[in-house]
């Protein structure tokens, strides 16, 4: 990561802190590692993005259903998923300082910094054996490039690695009382993804909402994973909430849904406005273990381009697995005519397209992209700076501030009408305190899209100054426009 960047994404860290988006958890205690609470501005925008992502899932798509599974789940969901045996990375640990690392990652922070160094060459040819040995689990040909490039550990400086090992992710606890000798009975795992809450409600939900398909299940929820690379702020979190949904679809019928909702999902990240240069696909080289082809929709952020979101053709593996594991069959019966014979489609297990998104990357994202901190000119040609949040109005956590020039006059009783009157339909916000241009620039620094001033001329002719956060104009307008014009921008 370069300084600059570096500098930027410790602005957006303070930034997110002291007004009150993001604060580390349990911070009386000095924090916990990689786990992070959201204070009121950031627990009202991370709500609007998960709105936003629900009803474009559920409310725009006909065939899409929602769901709200547990946390808790049978631990045999696990082993039949694969995480119980595959759900790890590969780690390597410094023997002098004893800190951990994820091979892949240690060998990327090596291959960036020969970019900065202009080796780009070299970069690809690491960065191109990486993914080769990766994905043939050759933690030989993994060490030899460790060694190779003389990588090192960033506390002890030493090159003393252990033997790359894998390390699984899933964190466990124990379920009601335990006995000693039968503790291993009780242990039961905080899910690492939602989806498996999906996969094992399949047939309840076809049958109850009676779904044809092609359908899909949608879920947000908490996810654990005990991350051992944990320093990336929200990015990489050891609890974290996904929005996942997964596409039941006809065998055959895999690759072009695969294909629409790579397409759909980079659409939905467009349709808030936010650049399309700063995205881009990844497709995966290395597939998990349920995966038949997949991507990653990477965006740009202050450290680098990073995964956002997954889309992945799973094929029948999930509910095969469950099939097996639970002897129940998770079948649909299809009775479409297939062209080719005339008949039925019949029974068949459905094949899954699945659309991953984390919904604390997708809030660092939209806080990344909409950080800004601005050059103004002014009239008389000196220059002033603000901060300002441009997070698009539909998310942003608070809608309109309505603010009474004067803390007399009557004019906090109009601006209060004013409250009254928009209250119901979106989020406001109310000040008396200080010179206008100071409450202004605390909104600038939250990201409210539209500002409200009272003043002696509403009195008179029951107008008010609207102001936009973006481009900071002001205009007068009939105090009984302003809900209508806040409402036609969300
Ligand atoms: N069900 C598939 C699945 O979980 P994934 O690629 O492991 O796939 C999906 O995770 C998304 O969840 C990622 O694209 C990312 O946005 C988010 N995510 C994964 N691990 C995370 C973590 N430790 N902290 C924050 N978000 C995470």
């Amino acid at each position: 990561m370069s300084i600059q960047h570096n500098n930027k994404f410790q602005e957006i860290i303070s930034h997110a802190k002291e007004y009150g988006f993001v604060f580390p958890s349990s911070e009386i205690y000095d924090g916990l590692s990689a786990v992070y609470d959201y204070g009121p501005y950031g627990a009202e925008l991370k709500k609007n993005i998960r709105d936003y992502w629900w009803k474009s899932m559920t409310q725009f798509n006909d065939n899409i259903v929602g769901i709200d599974a547990a946390i808790f789940m049978h631990p045999t969901t696990w082993k039949a998923s694969g995480h119980v045996d595959n759900f790890s990375d590969p780690m390597i640990d410094n023997k002098d300082s004893k800190k951990r690392y994820r091979v892949d990652h240690l060998i990327e922070a090596k291959a960036e910094e020969l970019a900065l160094e202009g080796k780009k060459e070299e970069e690809y040819e690491l960065l191109k054996k990486m993914d080769e040995y990766l994905a043939a689990d050759d933690f030989v040909a993994l060490k030899n490039i460790i060694e190779e490039y003389k990588i090192k550990c960033s506390v002890s400086g030493t090159s003393n690695w252990t033997d790359i090992r894998q390390f699984n992710l899933m964190f466990k606890t124990e379920f009601g009382a335990v006995a000693a000798d039968n503790a291993e009975d009780n242990i039961v795992y905080l899910r690492p993804e939602t989806a498996q809450g999906i996969f094992v409600n399949f047939l309840n939900v076809q049958k109850t909402a009676r779904m044809k398909i092609p359908f899909g299940i949608a879920q947000t929820g908490k996810a654990f994973r005990n991350e051992i690379v944990a320093r990336q702020f929200i990015f990489r979190m050891r609890e974290f909430e996904q929005m996942e949904m997964q596409f039941f679809v006809r065998p055959g019928t895999e690759d072009e849904w695969y294909k629409y909702w790579k397409n759909e999902r980079l659409n939905w990240h467009l349709s808030l406005g936010l650049p399309k240069e700063k995205y881009r696909y990844h497709d995966h080289v290395k597939l998990a273990h349920y995966a038949k082809e997949a991507c990653d929709i990477e965006y740009e952020f202050p450290i680098g381009f990073k995964e956002v979101e997954g889309i992945h053709s799973r094929s029948d593996f999930d509910l095969s697995q469950h099939q097996q594991f639970s002897k129940k069959k998770q079948q649909y019966f299809d009775n479409d005519i297939n062209p080719e014979t005339g008949k039925a489609f019949g029974n068949y297990i459905p094949y899954v397209i699945e659309t991953s998104i984390g919904l604390d990357r997708m809030f660092l994202l939209v806080l990344s992209n909409a950080y800004e901190e601005e050059t103004i000119t002014k009239e008389d040609g000196s220059t002033d700076t603000r901060i300002v949040l441009h997070i698009p109005a539909k998310l942003a956590p608070v809608k309109l501030a309505v603010l009474p020039l004067l803390k007399k006059d009557g004019l906090p009783e109009i601006a209060q009408q004013l409250m009254a009157d928009c209250k119901p339909y979106f989020k406001c916000f109310y000040e008396e305190k200080d010179a206008i241009g100071k409450r202004y620039r605390r909104q600038d620094a939250i990201g409210t899209p539209f500002c409200v001033t009272i003043d002696h001329q509403t009195k008179e002719d029951n107008t008010v100054t609207i102001r936009f956060r973006d481009s900071m104009k002001q205009e007068r307008i009939a105090f009984n426009k302003v809900r209508e014009l806040v409402m036609q921008n969300l």
